[in-house]
């Protein structure tokens, strides 16, 4: 176990990841752990996320899993009382549970005329509701302590037009507003030791995304060339890549920044494409 030093330091800090089952999550949650903090895991994949607290156990760190949704607000309720009653606070809140969905998607050949609404609707909800939510329940906690972080989950998707994700760009770009949203109304309300910030990943190959960047045989699809071409760096990145930004973000290292929605993405935001 390794400890960070001054204002970087997590140790012992309860930190919830919500999602913390899945692929970024679960890399943030590993790391976080061997760092010392004690991690709350909220998710749907029961399996997988007894295998990371088994796993975090097993190298001597701290890690609990919830099968909860985070659009389930008793749920979520019983869970802040449960952190608080075993350790005393929440230090820190990851919510990194969203999202696309299929049927929110317009296909190449289809015109926006044939996405379905319902979808539409579930992935907005699963984003920002499923963002909001967790913020309420455990930002109110923060409020009672007089401190806390917060951290979204922010996409390229909610800066421009990306085609065919309609549905979950129009979530992460309220994701982006809502985050500046409270941000603004924790510090009038509640003063300086309660932030809120967002991650904006760029484009790094997990599960939801694989097969719209890389084609059966390893190649690239013409969206990932399109994608590796707008992006400076040229190539994807991988989730350890947004740990370090994770960990100014959640800590004192960067106790003058709320508000901010913060790219990592190898220079994709940045270039016009030019
Ligand atoms: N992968 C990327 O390239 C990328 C890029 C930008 C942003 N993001 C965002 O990062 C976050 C994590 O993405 P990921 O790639 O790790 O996805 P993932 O699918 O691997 O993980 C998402 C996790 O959320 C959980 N989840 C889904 N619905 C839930 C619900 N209602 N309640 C609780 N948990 C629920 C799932 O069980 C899963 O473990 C998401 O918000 C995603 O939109 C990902």
């Amino acid at each position: 176990m390794t400890r960070l030093p001054g204002k970087f330091n997590i140790d012992k800090k309860a930190i919830i990841i919500t999602g913390g089952e899945g692929v970024l999550g679960s890399t943030l949650a590993f790391e976080l752990a061997s760092l010392g903090a004690r991690i709350v895991i909220i998710g749907l994949n029961e399996q997988r996320g007894q295998e990371i607290v088994s796993k975090i156990s097993g190298n001597k760190g701290s890690a609990v899993f919830y099968h909860a949704s985070v659009l389930d607000r008793q749920a979520l309720k019983e869970i802040r009382k449960s952190i608080v009653t075993g350790w005393g606070s929440i230090d820190v809140l990851i919510n990194a549970a969203g999202g696309n969905m299929k049927g929110a998607t317009v296909e190449e050949d289809e015109t926006i005329f044939e996405m379905n609404p319902d979808d539409f609707r579930k992935v907005y909800e699963l984003n920002l509701e499923g963002t909001v939510i967790p913020s309420l329940i455990f930002g109110e906690q923060m409020s009672e302590q007089g401190r806390g972080v917060i951290l979204n989950y922010s996409s390229m998707a909610s800066l421009r037009a990306i085609s065919r994700i309609a549905g979950y760009s129009a979530a992460k770009a309220a994701v982006d507003n809502f985050t500046r949203w409270m941000a603004v109304d924790m510090a009038a309300k509640f003063g300086d030791g309660i932030r809120v910030n967002a991650i904006a990943p760029g484009f790094l190959v997990t599960n939801q995304n694989r097969d719209l960047l890389i084609n059966e045989d390893g190649s690239l699809t013409d969206r990932g060339k399109k994608i590796i071409n707008q992006t400076p760096f040229g190539r994807f990145g991988e989730p350890e890549e947004l740990t370090g930004t994770v960990l100014w973000l959640i800590t004192d290292a960067s106790s003058f920044v709320t508000g901010a929605v913060i790219p990592v993405d190898g220079g994709f935001s940045a270039y016009s494409g030019v």
